[in-house]
């Protein structure tokens, strides 16, 4: 199947690690041009870089951090100065590590945390948004595609801030979807469960994980290439007609 995806421009944003990094990979051996953003990783970026330069792709990347509107406004800007236009949004950044393990009950949540993951979550998918769009309009084509979690179905105690932001991102985008879908723009969710990235791999204990996994119909966690598989199709032409909605990459839990 052809993903219509030579020479688009994309934007990848927290991909120096985990998914974020597995998608640029996917969108770059695609033929896609990508961005890849950083907050303090710019090592992991740019080795990112180099990885998808040395396949034969073209990649660059630009710092960008969900907390500071200026740094979001800069991104977009150094990415339409070099090619072009931003075709493709993927908002992957997300300031959560992971669960409090033991759990902690809900009074335990410090305010500042509940602040903090709303305003980065919510206020940095806002401001990029809003600096892309432009773009996509201008040439009424456009896929905006937003990492959630599956975890906003069940809920994770005392991880109250992390789920709501990501709710929130759902309702977020099933709102573009609305707004946007008679400008040639599609916006969809999707919204992996565990996933073995390196912030997973440090924030859960090897007996949690393996009650994980146990718990998915597959019996394991997904990889970062599946859920990137995922991301790639919903971003690409050969979605001519989904959107407003959540794609789960779970192994069904
Ligand atoms: N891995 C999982 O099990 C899992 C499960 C559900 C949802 N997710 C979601 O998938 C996405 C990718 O997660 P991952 O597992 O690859 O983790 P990751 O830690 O590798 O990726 C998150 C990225 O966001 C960046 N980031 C954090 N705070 C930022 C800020 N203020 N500004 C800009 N960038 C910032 C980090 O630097 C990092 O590159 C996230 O949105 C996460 O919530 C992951």
């Amino acid at each position: 199947m052809e993903l219509g995806l030579t020479g688009k421009s994309v934007l990848i944003t927290g991909a120096s690690s985990g998914i974020g990094r597995a998608t640029a990979r996917l969108f770059a051996a695609e033929g896609a041009r990508v961005a890849l953003t950083y907050r303090v990783n710019k090592d992991g970026a740019q080795s990112a870089v180099a990885e998808i330069e040395q396949a034969g792709g073209t990649a660059m990347a630009t710092q960008y951090d969900l907390a500071d509107p200026a740094s979001i406004t800069a991104a977009v800007d150094s990415v339409i100065a070099a090619y072009g236009s931003v075709d493709v949004l993927v908002a992957n950044a997300s300031p959560w590590s992971g669960p409090h393990i033991p759990f902690r009950a809900f009074e335990d949540v410090p305010v500042a945390e509940w602040q903090s993951q709303l305003r980065e979550e919510l206020d940095g998918a806002f401001h990029t948004v809003q600096a892309v769009l432009p773009s996509m309009k201008a040439r009424g084509w456009g896929r905006l595609v937003f990492i959630s979690a599956a975890s906003v179905r069940s809920g994770i105690p005392g991880e109250e801030a992390f789920i709501a932001s990501k709710a929130g991102l759902n309702a977020f985008s099933r709102t573009l979807a609305s707004e946007t879908g008679k400008s040639g723009i599609l916006s969809v969710v999707v919204s992996p469960g565990a996933t073995s990235t390196e912030t997973t791999r440090r924030a859960l204990p090897p007996q949690v994980m393996s009650h994980v996994a146990a718990s998915a119909a597959t019996g394991r966690i997904s990889t970062p290439e599946e859920v990137a598989r995922a991301i790639v199709f919903m971003g690409s032409e050969a979605n001519g007609n989904i959107t407003g909605t959540i794609i789960e990459v779970t192994g069904g839990t």
